[in-house]
């Protein structure tokens, strides 16, 4: 389906993403690991074009992606949605108006905002909020919901676009645990349910060992791990994470820390494992 041929970006003197070549040729839900700085953010944003690469091939099918332009570009946009960290939600407009703006990248844009939106929009946008189990919050304004809910919103957001796959960057980074389990499970459902390729950049190992299907590891700009999550082992994790015998996975976990103010104590109550201790 997609494939990366030496695929190079470099931001002036700083090579942020060096040679990779690899391919998904199923829609598996794929995760990206690897340090801060390893360039994870920049492999993703070249696929859906907002960040351009700097050499090298990216081939959807036999569509060459890097050179599209103009409507066929916004159209591969919409064809692989992303989602953010920090949601990128309109903060004032409510949730459903949210929604709908996936719908708009190919519409002229000013038209469809002071037209509203076709019934069929809203009537699209209501289903996808329901799947994600928040159509109750339909009407409320997207800064009024908390974190896990806005990242819901801009999941479904990105279904209103009918895309081809979907490009997560780190979308469980702002989260507390259990609305990062709310969130990976929405996109393991889209995954399994709608047979979507999911890309989902992850600074976890714990996560992309539990939700993906097959790990990506970078360092440095270079792909230095592909493969199962269960081959994904302490000596390849370190390797990636180019830490040596001191490297402790619980580092890269999102297990809820004991150190982490304000929840631990409470959320550590509650699990029966502690009750039972
Ligand atoms: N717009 C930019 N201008 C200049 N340098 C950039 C830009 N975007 C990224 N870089 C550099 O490219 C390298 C890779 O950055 P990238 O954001 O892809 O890493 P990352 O793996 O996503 O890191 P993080 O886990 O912190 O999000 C870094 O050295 C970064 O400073
Ligand atoms: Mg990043």
């Amino acid at each position: 389906m997609i494939q990366f041929r030496n695929v190079s970006k470099s931001f002036g003197a700083r090579t942020a993403v060096n040679g990779i070549s690899f391919g998904i040729d199923k829609p598996q839900m794929v995760g990206v690991i690897g340090r801060s700085g390893a360039g994870k953010s920049t492999l993703l944003r070249m696929i859906n074009r907002l960040t351009p690469a700097t050499s090298g091939q990216i081939l959807f099918g036999d569509r060459d992606i890097l050179s599209l332009k103009g409507a066929m570009m916004r159209r591969w946009q919409r064809d692989c949605a992303m989602v953010f960290q920090q949601f990128n939600l309109v903060p004032r407009l409510d949730v459903v108006t949210n929604v709908m703006l996936g719908r708009l990248n190919g519409h002229g844009t000013l038209k469809s905002l002071f037209n509203v939106f076709a019934e069929d929009d809203v009537r699209d946008a209501l289903a996808a909020l329901d799947r994600l189990g928040i159509a109750q919050e339909a009407t409320k304004r997207a800064e009024e919901l908390s974190g896990g809910q806005q990242q819901r919103v801009a999941i479904a957001r990105a279904l209103m676009q009918t895309p081809y796959m979907i490009l997560a960057d780190e979308p469980i980074a702002s989260l507390d645990p259990m609305n990062a389990k709310i969130v990976m499970d929405a996109l393991r459902e889209i995954h399994e349910r709608d047979g979507k390729m999911v890309i989902c950049n992850l600074h976890t190992l714990d996560t992309a060992r539990s939700y993906c299907d097959r790990v990506i590891g970078m360092r440095d700009g270079v792909l230095v791990f592909d493969g199962k999550p269960e081959e994904l082992t302490t000596q390849a994790a370190r390797e990636i994470y180019g830490a040596d015998e001191s490297f402790n996975e619980a580092a890269t976990s999102t297990a809820i820390d004991a150190g982490a103010p304000g929840r631990s104590r409470s959320a550590g109550a509650m699990s029966p494992a502690a009750v039972a201790v």
